[in-house]
């Protein structure tokens, strides 16, 4: 069968439980989607739905029980972390609810951190940051530490880390859930901006209904299912 090239990511039949003391919980169902290269989907429904679920085994963080994830042309299913952990160097950025930046480092050496191990120079990984520092509008603050910046400021750091690698796809799971709805607007926004300039694909995943009107589409999941 012909590779689609405008498709990025596909999932056909995949399944994922869970064990926990005897019982089973099943985590992904059945879930059959097809995202466009360049698309901003949201993924929205209520906690414990497997929102998370699906973006790890859709980031190659995690697999499936069964069934295939076709990322860029590629069944990663059934892939070992060698190569799970290449393709996620090379083509996904990612941003999580508490920003997983390190509290010990700047917000220009967190966004180098990315890179690290590399090749490139030092001058070359400092250029590349300060570049995706200016493009979250946080470059006058790039020596400064996470303890000082808000939850929105940490944000657009963590953002600033995801693309300095250009990756294809960007997974942000529940990115604004631990911010004010002024700040979600701003994250949400400039993530559009990133969509729209680079032509990155984004899915991000949340739970509120007011995050849902600034992607292209939204898929609706409950109880492990798409709805
Ligand atoms: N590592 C795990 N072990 C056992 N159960 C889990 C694990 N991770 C998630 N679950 C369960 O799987 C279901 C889906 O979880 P999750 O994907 O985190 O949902 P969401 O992100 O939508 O809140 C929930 O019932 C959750 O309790
Ligand atoms: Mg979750």
């Amino acid at each position: 069968m012909p590779i689609d090239k405008d498709v990025m990511i596909e999932a056909i039949d995949v399944n994922k439980e869970y064990r926990r003391s005897g019982a089973i919980i099943r985590a992904l169902v059945d879930i059959n989607m097809s995202i466009k290269s360049g698309e901003f989907i949201i993924i929205q429904g209520p906690t414990g739905c497997g929102k998370s679920t699906l973006l790890n085994v859709l980031s190659g963080l995690d697999l499936p029980d069964s069934g295939k994830i076709i990322f860029d042309g590629e069944n990663i299913a059934r892939s070992k972390e060698d190569r799970l952990s290449k393709i996620r160097r090379q083509k996904v950025g990612m941003i999580f609810q508490d920003f997983n930046l390190i509290k010990t480092l700047t917000a220009v050496e967190n966004v180098e951190s990315m890179l690290w191990p590399t090749v490139l120079s030092n001058k070359e990984i400092e250029n590349r940051a300060i570049a995706a520092l200016r493009d979250v509008n946080m470059l006058e603050r790039k020596d400064h530490f996470p303890v000082q910046m808000s939850g929105g400021e940490k944000q657009r750091v963590a953002i600033a880390r995801a693309i300095i690698g250009k990756p294809r796809v960007i997974f942000a799971d529940e990115p604004s859930g631990n911010l004010d709805p002024e700040s979600e607007t701003q994250i949400m926004e400039l993530l559009k901006k990133i969509n729209k300039d680079y032509e990155t694909t984004i899915l991000c995943v949340s739970h509120r209904n007011t995050v849902a009107k600034h992607g292209d589409r939204i898929i609706k999941m409950d109880n492990g299912r798409i709805v």
